[in-house]
C-alpha cells in the first residue's frame, strides 16, 4: 500500500504537461496545450492538456484522466507502478506500508538484469548458428522480425551460459529459471539448442523466455518456471512490440503461441499478442482493453481452440462495456494463426479479423447447441444455462440485447427472462419509487460538482446542510468536502480529486464528470458565475423552505409565533426581499 498523502503530494508536484510530453509532443494553444491524441489515430489534434486542471481529455475518443492515469493508459502500467513511474521522474522516493514489496523491488533489479544479458547472448549465439537461422527461416522469418522479437538460440551445450556468467555458481542464475541444478548439485543451463523468445514484461524488460525444440522432440516449447519475475498466467507476449499498432488500430487480436505473433508480425499484422497456451483472464482483458476498444481472440480451429475461446469469453463478460467489444474468430480445424496467414495471406485474415463472430453471437450459439430448444424443458433449460452469464455481462445495453435473443429463443418475454435471472431492466419505469421533493435538483447538484471539480477549493463554500447525500452527487459533494476539511486535497485539482478517489465508490461519477467537465471550456470568470449562479438559486430555495417551515409552524401554533420565531421571519423576509431586489 502507497499512502494515500503520498499520491497527493505527488500529484502536486508533478506536472501532467511535462508527464505528457515525455511521450506526446504537445503545442501550446490558448491555456491548454494540444496534440493528436495517442490513444485513437487521428489527423487534427483533439487530444488536450489542461495544466490548470492537471487533467487530459481526448475530445475525439473521449480517454481522459490525471498524470497518473495518462501513464497507466499510455504504458499499461498498473496503478502501482505508474505511482512508482511518475515518483522516480521527480525523485520522490515511494514510502511503503509494507517493507516487503520495496525488497521485492530490490531484490528483482539483479534477477531482470541476469536475464537481459542472457538475451544477448542468445541472440548472439542464434547469428553464429547457421542451423537456427535456417530453421527461422524455413518459417518464413526474415532477420528484421527476429530482431524485433529478440530471438536468440541457446547453443547445444550443458553450461554454454557459462560464456556470459563466469560466476555460473551464482544462486541469481537458479533464482531466475536459467540455471537448474540436479540432485547431484550439479549445475547446467535450463534452455539447449532451442530457439529463444524472450518475454518481456510492459515495461521491457526481459522476464523469461520460451524455447522450442528445432524440428520435432518433447516438449516442444521449454518455458521459464515461475519466478520473482515471472508469474505465468498474467504476461502477455508481443505486447511491447504490439502497443503501437494495438493503438493505431484500437483493436488487439489475441492469440495462442508465440509462432502466431512472430508469422502475424511478419505479414504485416503487427497488432497480436499471445497469452502463451495459458487460459485468457480476466486480468488480460482488462489490461488490452484498456488499450483497445475492441479484442479478438483467434485460437486454433480445433476443440481446444474452442474451448479456450470459451474460457476467454467468460473471461470477458464483466470485462466489457457498451462501447468495448469481443470478438472471436475461428479458422479452420487444420490451422492456426501462423499457418493461416502464411497459407492465406494477411488481407484475408484481416477480412476475417474485421468481422468476427461477436461476443453474444458465439455465447448464443454455445447455449443453443447444448439445449434441445423444441421441447419445453430444453427452452427453459437455456434460460437456466445463460442466466449466470447474463449475470455477470457488464455492458448494460448489450445485455439487453442478448436477454432479447434468449427470450426470443427461449419463447418467452423480454421481461419473463429478466425476471428469471434477477436482471434489472434498463430504464426503470413504472417500479420507481415515486420522487421525494427535493429542493435540489440533481441538474443542480451536477452543476456543482463540475464546478468543484474544476476548482475543488470550492467545496469549502458548499451549503452542505442543504444538500443530502442521498444522490451519489450529493454524496460525492459531501466527500470532496469531507476530503478538503481534512487537508487530504491540500492546494486540490482535479488531477488530484480524481486520484483521491480511485476506486471508492465515488470514483465512476467523478470519472464520468470530469470528463464532461473539461469538454466544457468554462475556466474563464464563466465558470465562477455558473457555480455563483447555482450557489444563489439555493440559497433562495433554502430561504423559501425555512419561511415555509415557520409557516407551519405558526398554523400548528395556532396562528401564533414564539418572539423569537417571528424574528427569524422578519429576518427571513427581508434577506427574501432583498434576494429577489437583486
Ligand atoms: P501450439 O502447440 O499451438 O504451438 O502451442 P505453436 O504456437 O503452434 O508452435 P509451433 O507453430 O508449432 O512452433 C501454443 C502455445 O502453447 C505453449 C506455447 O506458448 C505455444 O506457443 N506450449 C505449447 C508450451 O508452452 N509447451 C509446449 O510443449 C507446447
Ligand atoms: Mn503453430
Amino acid at each position: 500500500m502507497i499512502p494515500e498523502s503520498f499520491i497527493q503530494e505527488l500529484l502536486a508536484r508533478v506536472d501532467i504537461v511535462d508527464v505528457v510530453e515525455r511521450y506526446v509532443p504537445l503545442k501550446k494553444g490558448g491555456a491548454n496545450y494540444q496534440a493528436c491524441c495517442p490513444f485513437h489515430s487521428e489527423k487534427t489534434p483533439s487530444f488536450t492538456v489542461s495544466p490548470s486542471k492537471q487533467f487530459y481529455h481526448c475530445f475525439g475518443c473521449g480517454a481522459h484522466g490525471s498524470a497518473l492515469g495518462f501513464l497507466m493508459q499510455y504504458s499499461g502500467l498498473g496503478f502501482i507502478e505508474a505511482v512508482e513511474e511518475l515518483a522516480q521522474s521527480v525523485g520522490m522516493p515511494v514510502p511503503r506500508v509494507s517493507e516487503r514489496v520495496q525488497n521485492d523491488r530490490a531484490k528483482k533489479a539483479p534477477l531482470t538484469e541476469l536475464m537481459l544479458r542472457a538475451a544477448r547472448f542468445y541472440k548472439d549465439q542464434l547469428k553464429a548458428s547457421p542451423k537456427a537461422i535456417d530453421y527461422l527461416k524455413g518459417r518464413g522469418l526474415t532477420g528484421e522480425i527476429a530482431a524485433r522479437f529478440g530471438l536468440g538460440y541457446a547453443p547445444d551445450d550443458w553450461q554454454g551460459l557459462q560464456q556470459v556468467f563466469p560466476d555460473y555458481e551464482d544462486t541469481a542464475l537458479v533464482e531466475c529459471g536459467l540455471v537448474i541444478v540436479n540432485e547431484q548439485g550439479r549445475r547446467y543451463d535450463r534452455f539447449r539448442d532451442r530457439i529463444m523468445f524472450p518475454i518481456l514484461d510492459q515495461r521491457g524488460n526481459v522476464i523469461a523466455f520460451g524455447g522450442r525444440i528445432i524440428g520435432q522432440g518433447e516438449p516442444k516449447y521449454l518455458n521459464s518456471p515461475e519466478t520473482p519475475l515471472f508469474e505465468k498466467g498474467r504476461e502477455l507476449y508481443g505486447l511491447v512490440q504490439a502497443r503501437q499498432a494495438i493503438r493505431d488500430e484500437d483493436a488487439v487480436v489475441v492469440v495462442e503461441g508465440y509462432m502466431d505473433v512472430v508469422a502475424l508480425a511478419q505479414h504485416g499484422v503487427g497488432n497480436a499478442v499471445a497469452t502463451l497456451g495459458t487460459a485468457t483472464t480476466t486480468n488480460h482483458v482488462h489490461r488490452l482493453l484498456r488499450q483497445a476498444s475492441k479484442v479478438v481472440f483467434c485460437f486454433d480451429g480445433d476443440a481446444a481452440g474452442r474451448k479456450a475461446a470459451w474460457r476467454a469469453l467468460e473471461a470477458c463478460l464483466d470485462q466489457l462495456a457498451d462501447d468495448k467489444s469481443a470478438g472471436f474468430l475461428f479458422l479452420p480445424p487444420e490451422h492456426d494463426p501462423d499457418s493461416f496467414v502464411r497459407a492465406e495471406g494477411a488481407e484475408t485474415f484481416r477480412t476475417l479479423f474485421r468481422h468476427p463472430t461477436t461476443l453474444t453471437e458465439f455465447l448464443l450459439r454455445e447455449l443453443k447447441a447444448g439445449v434441445d430448444l423444441a421441447t419445453a424443458e430444453g427452452r427453459a433449460r437455456l434460460v437456466h444455462e445463460a442466466k449466470p452469464h447474463l449475470q455477470r455481462l457488464s455492458a448494460t445495453v448489450l445485455r439487453v440485447q442478448l436477454t432479447k435473443s434468449i427470450a426470443e429463443a427461449a419463447a418467452l418475454t423480454q421481461a419473463e427472462v429478466e425476471a428469471q435471472c434477477g436482471l434489472k431492466p434498463l430504464a426503470r419505469g413504472r417500479a420507481a419509487p415515486p420522487p421525494r421533493r427535493r429542493t435540489i435538483e440533481i441538474s443542480q447538484l451536477k452543476t456543482l460538482l463540475k464546478a468543484v471539480l474544476h476548482r475543488p477549493e470550492r467545496a469549502g463554500r458548499l451549503p452542505l446542510a442543504q444538500i443530502d447525500s442521498e444522490s451519489a452527487e450529493g454524496a460525492t459533494l459531501h466527500a470532496i468536502a469531507d476530503a478538503i476539511e481534512h487537508g487530504e486535497l491540500a492546494g486540490g485539482n482535479m488531477g488530484q480529486v480524481i486520484e483521491h478517489f480511485r476506486g471508492s465508490l465515488h470514483e465512476p461519477l467523478i470519472a464520468s464528470l470530469a470528463a464532461s467537465a473539461a469538454t466544457e471550456e468554462i475556466d474563464s470568470g464563466e465558470d465562477e458565475a455558473v457555480f455563483e449562479d447555482v450557489m444563489k438559486q439555493l440559497r433562495k430555495a433554502d430561504l423559501s423552505a425555512r419561511i415555509a417551515e415557520l409557516n407551519a409552524k405558526a398554523d400548528l401554533q395556532g396562528g401564533i409565533l414564539t418572539p423569537d420565531q417571528k424574528a427569524e421571519l422578519v429576518r427571513l423576509l427581508a434577506a427574501k426581499t432583498r434576494q429577489v431586489a437583486g
